[in-house]
């Protein structure tokens, strides 16, 4: 009988389908990311067969020889950096992650921190909650409208398509897009307009959002100097990977008033934050939640548990990426 371990407790939907194929399932009992040897450690405890690994796992060639039996490793994610393929591919280990069962709803999150930080909505609840509250005023925390305005989309992959979807249909905003490529599909599907460079849509945007994965070329995307180009009247949003963003540049930016502000989901080192940018008023901080409903985190798990199935079966992952 197959056995897979799971490095972290996960919403039941995912084991139970592996469950019901008659493998042996264990799911690491530690209430938090295992470190590199407990990891180690427990691959070792048997011969795997799979391996169900999160976004918070560091995988390599050490890890994926812990586990000389397993066919595949199924990242709980559909961000891929925490993986090395090439130490995947060497050894010919499948990995696969878990997109488009998240694109919406990471979407919904971007939306929810866009709207947050220009109508102060964090702040205002704070303000409120310490009793500031002392009556109605015409000019009381006033922020900006999301609707008409430019939003700038770096990334034109899924989750930056349905962005763009929802800006142009529910928000009547003008869209650009700046990738390494042009995307024409990206374009007829949401009627965003492509700029050549990175650095245009920086300037026109009153907006700008990330929806890139981390690379070493989309390492530190936006840094100080792109930062300098932005409006000082924009929003800067973040729902992809953390070192996208110089996040001390950020702090200063925000300081500064270089940008209006920012609402991020990721962080450079995680879960960590960059000095001073928990004091600042000027932005949002959701922690890595984007993904996170009760649908979208079982439905992950279920794409992860296919995958795993798929190859335990003999057949290709739907969602192989090495
Ligand atoms: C979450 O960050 C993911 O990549 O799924
Ligand atoms: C990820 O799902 C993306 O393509 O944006």
């Amino acid at each position: 009988m197959p056995s897979i371990y799971v490095t972290r407790k996960i919403p039941d939907a995912g084991v139970k389908m592996l469950q019901e194929k008659g493998y042996e399932v264990d799911v690491s009992e530690k209430d938090g990311v295992l470190t590199r040897d407990e990891l180690i450690e427990a691959l070792k405890q048997k011969e795997y067969d799979a391996v169900l690994c999160l976004l918070t796992d560091k995988i390599d060639g050490e890890v994926f020889d812990a586990a000389p039996k397993a066919k595949v490793f199924a990242n709980y994610a559909v961000g891929f950096d925490n993986v090395n393929l090439l130490d995947a591919k060497e050894r010919g280990v499948v990995v696969s992650n878990t997109p488009g069962v998240l694109t919406n709803t990471v979407a919904e999150h971007t939306f929810t921190l866009m709207l947050a930080i220009a109508h102060r909505v964090a702040e205002a609840d704070r303000f409120t909650r310490a009793g500031k509250y002392i009556g109605w005023a015409p000019e009381l925390l006033l922020g900006n409208d999301v609707s008409g305005k430019v939003l700038g989309v770096l990334g034109a992959g899924r989750i930056g398509s349905r962005v763009a979807h929802h800006a142009l249909n529910g928000f009547d905003m003008k869209v650009l897009y700046y990738d390494i490529k042009r995307n024409e599909d990206f374009e007829k599907e949401t009627g965003a307009e492509f700029r050549e460079s990175l650095e245009d849509v920086l300037r026109e945007a009153d907006f700008v959002t990330t929806h890139v994965p981390l690379l070493d070329s989309t390492r530190h995307l936006i840094n100080k100097e792109k930062l300098s180009l932005m409006k000082s009247t924009a929003y800067l949003v973040n729902t992809s990977r953390g070192p996208v963003i110089d996040e001390k540049a950020l702090v200063e930016a925000l300081k500064n008033k270089t940008i209006k502000g920012a609402a991020i989901d990721v962080f450079e080192e995680e879960p960590k934050l960059a000095p001073g940018l928990a004091e600042l008023p000027n932005i949002i901080i959701t922690p890595h939640i984007a993904s996170g409903t009760e649908e979208t985190r079982s439905a992950m798990a279920e794409l992860a548990a296919e995958n795993i199935i798929a190859v335990l079966e003999g057949k290709n992952a739907p969602n192989a990426i090495s």
